[in-house]
């Protein structure tokens, strides 16, 4: 019963993530990055133009081009910090993040950043990072579809290395329960309200089967109370995915109802009980979650409250770094490979 797991942690694993939100964010962070808003102001003036003009050719060609960058850029800042690590193709030399679990035949988007970068070395050749480029992308991607508008810091160094095994570590998966996802946020020095905020993502996008198989076979007829619009969705789910093996990969959204807006209407479908992901409706249906209910019922009531704190959470997440990246880093000519 997925949405139950957290019952089975005990004492010592709570201690564990007190004594972690005191520690990790200081082994995390180091500093404060020294990112600024006008960075690029003499060396690139036009950057936030061009992200943002090819960003609305992407997200009008498909709307799901929104999605896939705010995931990538997420699964960037996670391993390594907010460094490009996640652009990294596989070479005889390093092993690179994208075929990584938690990666693999999932995360997309990368062309939409290749061709941003393409435009920018033509403009201003060497001087616009990579994970910059994504940091900017994925906030154009949410007002693109919707979403509040935020400031972004400027001025990351695009790393050498990729993070396969952080990878498998630091990024939360769709089994994870409460306690599991919260101490991964905590290590990254975000706090239960980033985390509730930030996974208000899911209110664009889609997920594969292999990733909600469990839940809709398992506790979702319970979360869900089954009335009968719950019902007619569950079974509608079970259609999209088999239960057993097979069609691992075919997808549905996370929030249902409004699938291709960036709203508020995914903690409506928590309360209703029919988080799609057993990580979404653990946000609700955890008995340990008294206090991220309470965050999900707020922002499913006031979407305002909801665009505020993401936007505050998402700069956050953005100035995650590495302190390492601003010694040894680089600006990569392709973000697909470090510079030789
Ligand atoms: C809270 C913990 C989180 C968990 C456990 C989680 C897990 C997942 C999973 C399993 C998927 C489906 C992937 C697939 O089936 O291929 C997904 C999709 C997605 N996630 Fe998360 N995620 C979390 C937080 C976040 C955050 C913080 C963001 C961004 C700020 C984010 C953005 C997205 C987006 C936009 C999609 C849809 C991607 C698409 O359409 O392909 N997620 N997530």
């Amino acid at each position: 019963m997925a949405a139950f797991y957290d019952s089975r942690i005990g004492f010592d694993q709570c201690i564990l993530l007190v004594v972690m939100s005191i520690f990790c964010c200081v082994c995390v962070h180091g500093s404060d990055p020294p990112l600024t808003l006008d960075y690029y102001k003499e060396k690139c003036p036009n950057v936030l133009e061009i992200v943002r003009n090819e960003m609305e050719c992407a997200v009008l060609s498909d709307p799901r081009n929104a999605a896939l960058i705010l995931r990538l850029h997420f699964h960037d800042c996670f391993v390594q910090g907010c460094d490009g690590s996640v652009l990294l193709d596989d070479t005889i030399t390093l092993q690179g993040e994208k075929n990584a679990p938690n990666n693999k035949n999932s995360l997309k988007g990368f062309r939409t950043i290749d061709r941003i970068k393409n435009i920018l070395e033509s403009e201003c050749p060497g001087i616009v990072s990579c994970a910059d480029i994504l940091t900017v992308a994925a906030r154009d991607a949410v007002v693109l579809v919707g979403g509040p508008f935020w400031e972004v810091p400027l001025g990351r160094k695009d790393s050498k290395t990729a993070g396969y095994e952080l990878s498998n570590t630091n990024l939360p998966t769709a089994d994870d329960g409460l306690l599991s996802i919260i101490s991964k946020f905590i290590y990254q020095g975000l706090s239960v309200t980033d985390m509730v905020a930030l996974s208000g993502a899911h209110t664009i996008g889609l997920a594969r089967c292999v990733n909600f198989r469990e839940r809709i076979y398992g506790d979702f007829p319970i979360t869900s109370a089954m009335n009968s619009a719950s019902e007619t969705y569950l079974k509608n789910l079970k259609s999209i995915c088999p239960p057993g093996i097979g069609e691992d990969n075919k997808e549905s959204a996370m929030d249902y109802v409004t699938p291709n807006l960036f709203d508020n209407s995914y903690y409506q479908v928590l309360l209703r009980g029919e988080g799609l992901l057993n990580s979404d409706q653990e946000l609700y249906s955890s008995i340990l979650g008294v206090e991220t209910k309470k965050i999900v019922q707020k922002y499913a009531e006031n979407p305002i409250a909801f665009f505020e704190q993401f936007s505050e959470s998402m700069v956050k997440l953005g100035n995650i770094t590495n302190p390492e990246t601003y010694v040894d880093g680089e600006v990569r000519k392709n973000c697909r490979f470090a510079n030789t």
